[in-house]
């Protein structure tokens, strides 16, 4: 098998966007596009990954995460997607296995599409073998011309396109896979479009088919793969592809997820089987879900949460940064942050762990089967012990901590008698 090298072209301005923030930086399912797309990269085997960088280059190098098989390459002059590929060429001299061509913004396509390109661009021992859709709107992307005998022989950019062109709804996915020897001499005969004067990657189909090389394409089975994100819009649809995605994959793992319409799981969270995901529900990345539980409505996980088993969260209940033991129960529009939670623990309605000082974030820890009585606030870093209970609507100070089977009551919350004060419908509520 041939050997392969990797170019992954980002530098553009994403102009479309609006935006400070490059685009490749725009998160979908909580990721950067550009994690999506090197992602990608990585599963194809390639021995080394160009990434061609301009514009905000230093932000994005700070967003990606080290890999030896990385190698930034800089764009000086924004000059289009062929002036893109030129600038990674000088790295690749004396070259000549195959080159695969990746978009920073194409993040819907599928490693085994990708695989497919692949096997077809090496099987067909074409020059170039590139990835096409067809879409319901075509407007915006590069349309195939396709000659007598159906072979593509161009591809027309949206502002060369005569009205006849203009109606092809087959277009660009922006993914190619070239021998190298070939793209690289050709990358050099590419003129300047005299429109957008830019060097149009896109243009090197025809140039090609002039020379008579073997040009090969594959249809993606799924229209969204040739999405390319230019606009919010865009950025949208995608969220929405990625969205689905990632709950059909819950699904098929076992987790019910009773409305998916209204269900976001960031990509990466992990939930265990036999847990049920109510509607509007937030679980963002990061997170673990444990098996058996139940979640929402109306719930928001958020980042470094770790749930096990059997826990169930109810409505308007925020989780951050917390640990939560098994048989764990929150049912009622609380707040945990930074706290630790051992089993069996029960946190009443309201409850609330003040975590923030307005400077640091402080850790509550809390025993296994610790009872927290309604509206408590517990006022970080606190400790309350196993089997402790804090009576409704106290506040535990600030340093405090409950002993193991203490009862606490008022503001501030003072220790009482466990045996001969505790209201015995507490204890019974425990279950609830
Ligand atoms: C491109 C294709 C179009 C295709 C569409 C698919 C060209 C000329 N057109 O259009 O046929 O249908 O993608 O999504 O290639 N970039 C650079 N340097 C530059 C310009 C762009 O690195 O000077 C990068 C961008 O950061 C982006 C990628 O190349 O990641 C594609 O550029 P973009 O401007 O999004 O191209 P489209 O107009 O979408
Ligand atoms: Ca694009």
């Amino acid at each position: 098998m041939r050997e392969l090298q990797t170019i992954i072209l980002a530098a553009g301005k994403g102009t479309r966007m609006k935006s400070e923030l490059p685009k490749v930086l725009h998160p979908v399912g909580g990721r950067p596009l550009i994690h999506y797309v090197f992602d990608l990269a990585q599963g194809t085997g390639a021995k080394k990954i160009y990434l061609v960088l301009g514009h905000g280059h230093k932000k994005i190098q700070q967003a990606l995460n080290k890999n030896p098989r990385l190698r930034i390459v800089l764009q000086r002059r924004l000059l289009g997607t062929a002036d893109a590929v030129k600038a990674a060429a000088g790295s690749l001299k004396q070259y000549n296995g195959d080159v695969l061509i990746l978009s920073g913004d194409a993040i819907l396509l599928k490693k085994e599409t990708l695989k497919s390109l692949l096997q077809k661009h090496r099987k067909r021992e074409a020059a170039c073998t590139f990835l096409t859709t067809v879409i319901q709107d075509p407007r915006g992307y590069g349309r195939i011309i396709r000659g007598f005998g159906g072979k593509a022989v161009a591809i027309r950019e949206e502002k060369d396109a005569t009205e006849h062109e203009k109606n092809i709804m087959e277009v660009n996915a922006g993914v190619y896979c070239f021998q190298a020897p070939v793209l690289f001499k050709l990358i050099h005969d590419i003129k300047i479009n005299p429109k957008k004067k830019e060097y149009y990657l896109t243009d090197i189909i025809a140039l090609a088919a002039q020379q008579k090389q073997r040009i090969e394409t594959l249809e993606a089975e799924d229209p969204a793969e040739g999405l390319g994100i230019n606009t919010r819009e865009d950025l949208a649809r995608a969220q929405s592809v990625v969205r689905r995605r990632i709950l059909r994959e819950l699904m098929l793992n076992g987790v019910t997820i009773t409305d998916p319409a209204t269900t976001y799981v960031a990509q990466g969270a992990k939930i265990g089987r036999d847990t049920v995901i109510n509607p509007f529900v937030v679980i963002e990345s990061n997170v673990r879900v444990g098996a058996g539980c139940r979640i929402g409505p109306f719930a928001r996980l958020r980042s470094g949460t770790w749930i096990a088993d059997n826990v169930e969260l109810g409505n308007f209940v925020e989780v951050s940064r917390t640990r939560i033991g098994a048989r764990s129960l929150m049912k009622h529009f609380s707040f945990l942050g930074d706290a630790r939670l051992g089993r069996k623990v029960n946190i009443g309605a309201g409850a609330v762990t003040a975590n923030y000082d307005g400077k640091n974030k402080n850790v509550t820890h809390i025993g296994d089967e610790a009872f927290i009585g309604s509206d408590s606030i517990l006022v970080a870093p606190v400790n309350v012990g196993a089997k402790a209970i804090t009576g409704a609507g106290c506040v535990v100070t600030r340093g405090h901590s409950v002993p193991a089977g203490g009862v606490v009551v008022g503001v501030p919350a003072r220790r009482v008698n466990a045996k001969k004060s505790t209201p015995r419908r507490v204890r019974k509520k425990k279950k609830t």
